[in-house]
């Protein structure tokens, strides 16, 4: 796959830009408090309790060297099998450690050694605090952009997270291709990081500073959509998305007009000639954490039993992948009353806009909020 924009390979694994993120995220860096913009911001949406309890038991000391800018805990994780990009000092695969629980496993990938001793030092702690008699996480060295090399083979896991770290890579296509590769068929990238409204000029993605910030490397939002169907994935869907405010001068002066936001989306791996026909679902509540409603992505929360209208992206998405257990399927001519949800934008930058400073996307008016009923 030929990839032109300034987003494709501009170095091989082991170059430049990688010595440089090691040498800021290995030397430079040594807490979160080192970091000289708010890029790493946190979750705009409010952390449920389960992950809260999660991250509650994962050691201070790796907690201090967190620099992600979301919250990448997908739902119906137990048992799975997860690939963590950029672990740093294993924050997310200690949390997730806990809630893929015995039976599941996470292992995490990064390029940098001293971020690798960071989570390597504490496997045993969080083995014990947990109860597990075997360690379901582990820690290999690697770059993002050839996981195979790396040793991870393909088709082995269910879902790949990554945080706050493809914004850092030369080369976004081949880490999205690579993602593809190791996932299982159904499986899903989900992953929060950092976009821009335009893309980045080559001057400023030449400044080591702003790239290790997260913001000069940061991909066009346009640009993952793109990168996402070239690759094979679905469209992207969107979870949720937050204003960067760089809370810098002078970092804020060399940016100029771009603008920056943390964003979370989900691209599931699915067989190509399935069907994408909408359809009616009723979600079972069976999901750890998610026992009453089920928030997929900011356009659709599943209520227990309640009918929805989903699109054919979605309903092929929920059928193919390890949700399709969790729901009922209806045809369209059931005659179930069934809600529809508003469409909801793919541009994070717009969602914000939606989303406003509570946070919420606000009602359309009557009582009936942001979703409608149609009986069929
Ligand atoms: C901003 S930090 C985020 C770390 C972690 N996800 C967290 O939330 O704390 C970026 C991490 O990605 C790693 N990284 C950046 N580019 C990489 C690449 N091309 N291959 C492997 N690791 C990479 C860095 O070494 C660093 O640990």
């Amino acid at each position: 796959m030929a990839d032109t924009t300034p987003a494709a390979r501009t170095e091989q694994p082991g170059g430049a830009i990688h010595n440089d993120v090691k040498e800021y995220y290995g030397k430079i860096l040594q807490k979160t408090s080192d970091l000289k913009s708010n890029a790493c911001v946190p979750s705009a949406k409010p952390i449920p309790a389960y992950i809260r309890k999660a991250l509650e038991d994962v050691h201070p000391d790796v907690t201090a060297k967190y620099y992600g800018c979301g919250l990448v805990v997908p739902e119906c994780v137990e048992g799975c099998r997860l690939l963590d990009l950029g672990c740093g000092s294993g924050r997310d695969c200690y949390m997730l450690s806990r809630l893929v629980g015995r039976s599941g496993h996470i292992t995490g990938v990064d390029m940098t050694e001293d971020q690798l001793e960071s989570a390597r030092k504490y496997v045993e702690y969080h083995m014990e605090r947990f109860g597990y008699k075997k360690p379901n996480v582990n820690f290999v060295q690697g770059f993002i952009e050839s996981l195979r090399e790396a040793g991870l083979e393909e088709k082995s896991y269910d879902i790949v997270i990554s945080n706050c770290v493809v914004n850092l890579s030369p080369d976004k296509a081949s880490v999205l291709r690579e993602a593809y590769h190791v996932l299982k068929d159904g499986g899903e990238l989900y992953f929060s990081d950092v976009y821009s409204n335009a893309r980045i000029s080559e001057s400023l993605r030449a400044n080591k500073v702003l790239w290790g910030e997260c913001l000069s490397g940061a991909m066009w939002w346009e640009d993952l959509v793109r990168l996402a169907e070239e690759v094979g994935f679905s469209t992207p869907r969107l979870v949720t998305a937050s204003v960067i405010s760089i809370g810098n001068e002078e970092l804020e002066r060399l940016l100029g007009e771009y603008r920056f936001v943390s964003a979370t989306y989900r691209l599931f791996k699915l067989p190509k000639c399935s069907e994408k026909k909408s359809c009616l679902v009723m979600y079972d509540g069976n999901i750890t954490g998610s026992e009453e409603k089920f928030e997929f992505d900011a356009q659709y929360t599943f209520k227990v039993n309640e009918v929805i209208e989903v699109d054919g992206d979605v309903a092929n998405t929920l059928k193919n992948s390890r949700f399709s257990e969790e729901f009922t399927f209806h045809s369209q001519t059931s005659g179930a009353c069934a809600t529809k949800p508003k469409v909801m934008p793919v541009d994070p930058f717009q969602l914000t806009e939606l989303l406003g400073s509570a946070g919420v996307v606000p009602s359309s008016g009557g009582c009936c909020g942001a979703q409608e009923s149609c009986c069929k």
